[in-house]
């Protein structure tokens, strides 16, 4: 089965799907993390975010696995080499948006993305999961939550982490982010027609995993 998960950034869609898929013993594709490992490469390649040709070719060569790590969390690699923390620099996410906006990029992360689904049941985060990747999967949900509490969410964990952000700059990334993936002319971020939408605002982790479980019961 295929459990694809869609939505903003900040809405939870990481950790929720991480939760579900451990609780079936499922695998969790993380694809966010997939444009993150691209654009940290080209940033230290010295790589445009907006070179689509360059872009591609990294994208193109571009090993990128997967291993359990601690808590639960998947420890990401470009090649042999761990990039997991790097990966979530305020300097990749400054400019992941731009870097995955590109045709050539998102063509072959989308193989990649189907070729981690050939076997067993998954569960796949990302914007364009439900519409592009698996347009037949069994289960989609789009995640949101308003820009505050999102912003809030983003704000506590890089705090977690001893950054300090204002509210009202992380309201305006995330706003500015949102806009990006949502305008952009390939694989933009939409609910699929068919996705069941979820506002996880007000609801707590375990709500949102208990809801999106009963939806994976039903279709199981
Ligand atoms: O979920 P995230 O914040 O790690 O995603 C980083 C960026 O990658 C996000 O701004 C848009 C892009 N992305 C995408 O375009 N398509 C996906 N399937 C996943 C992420």
């Amino acid at each position: 089965m295929i459990v694809a998960i869609d939505g903003p950034a900040g809405a939870g869609k990481s950790t929720i799907s991480r939760l579900v898929a451990d609780r079936y013993g499922w695998t969790y594709l993380d694809t966010g993390a997939m444009y993150r490992a691209v654009t940290l490469l080209a940033l230290e390649q010295g790589i445009a975010p907006g070179d689509a040709d360059e872009l591609g070719l990294l994208s193109r060569n571009l090993e990128i696995g997967f291993q359990p790590g601690p808590g639960g969390v998947p420890r990401v690699f470009a090649g042999c080499r761990e990039v997991t923390e790097e990966i979530r620099s305020q300097e990749v996410t400054g400019n992941v948006s731009e870097v995955s906006a590109q045709a050539p990029v998102r063509d072959a992360m989308l193989q990649k993305q189907r070729d981690c689904a050939v076997d067993g049941n998954v569960v796949v985060d990302g914007r364009d999961i439900g519409t592009v990747v698996f347009p037949e999967a069994e289960v989609k949900i789009f995640l949101t939550a308003s820009v505050s509490e999102r912003a809030q969410r983003r704000r506590l964990e890089l705090e977690g982490k001893g950054v300090e952000v204002a509210q009202d700059r992380m309201e305006r990334e995330i706003a500015a982010r949102d806009d990006y993936d949502s305008s952009r002319k390939v694989a933009p971020l939409k609910a699929a027609d068919d996705a069941v939408l979820l506002d996880t605002t007000d609801l707590n982790i375990e709500q949102v995993v208990d809801r999106v479980a009963e939806i994976v019961e039903e279709k199981i």
